[in-house]
């Protein structure tokens, strides 16, 4: 859909709205059962094209300090801290910071785990050199996009850089139902409550509307890599 002007200025309301339904907090409660499913930390690196650009990426910009969006257990988190990337972590699942937790202890490295809605982040202005968002803004309604990404322009310092994995969603089977703007609302026992919505490479230009992109590359797998700086 075309994210225009009157869709960028409705988007905080729409996402208050959003955050105090009950739709809402059946997603946020499918992460967290999906989450507590896991009894000890998955330590292995997924196998993805793209893995190494990131660090390769943060380097050539010189960044310190990075915020890795919805990390789940933290793979990305750990593979930066490896690299000696001072990394902050926040997912709305306290249960996958614990994993995370535990997997940085056993390596001995320093991430701070924060627990947080992407709606509502919890930093003040220019905390971070740059933001890293692996397979989470598609689990995000438009709004909350917009949110998310408008937030992200104040806590990251002037210049700073984000970089976002974007994933061909939503084409699998599945019984959903769908939210005014096409996010899918799943139904079926596995995934229930868990929302996932598809943004076209057009929306993905217009929900960094404010951000001058660097790099915009699509994947044989339909995965969007992009790189944007403030
Ligand atoms: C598909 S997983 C991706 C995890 C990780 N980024 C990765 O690449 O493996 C989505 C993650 O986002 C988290 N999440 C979903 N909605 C969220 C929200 N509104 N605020 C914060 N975290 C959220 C989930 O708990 C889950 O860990």
């Amino acid at each position: 859909m075309k994210v225009d002007k009157a869709i960028i200025e409705q988007a905080p309301e729409k996402a208050s709205e959003l955050r105090a339904s009950q739709v809402y907090k059946e997603n946020l409660e499918f992460w967290h059962q999906a989450w507590n499913m896991c009894t000890k930390p998955y330590t292995k690196m997924p196998d993805l094209e793209y893995l190494p650009w990131i660090p390769d990426t943060l380097r050539t910009k010189n960044i310190h300090k990075v915020l890795d969006l919805g990390c789940g257990s933290g793979w990305l988190s750990v593979l930066l801290a490896r690299e000696g990337f001072q990394v902050t972590g926040i997912d709305v699942a306290d249960h996958a910071l614990d994993l995370g937790n535990q997997w940085a202890t056993m390596e001995d490295l320093k991430i701070k785990f924060d627990v947080g809605d992407l709606g509502d982040l919890p930093y003040e202005d220019n905390t971070f050199d740059a933001v890293v968002a692996n397979s989470i803004i598609e689990h995000l309604p438009l709004s909350l996009a917009l949110v998310a990404m408008t937030k992200l322009k104040s806590i990251i310092v002037s210049g700073g850089t984000f970089i976002g994995c974007f994933d061909k969603v939503g084409t699998g089977p599945g019984e959903y139902f769908k939210l005014e703007d096409g996010t899918q609302v799943y139904t079926d026992k596995s995934r229930k409550g868990m929302m996932l919505r598809y943004f076209p490479d057009e929306e993905l230009k217009e929900i960094l509307g404010g951000w001058k992109i660097d790099e915009f590359k699509t994947l044989d797998s339909g995965t969007r890599f992009v790189v944007a700086h403030t």
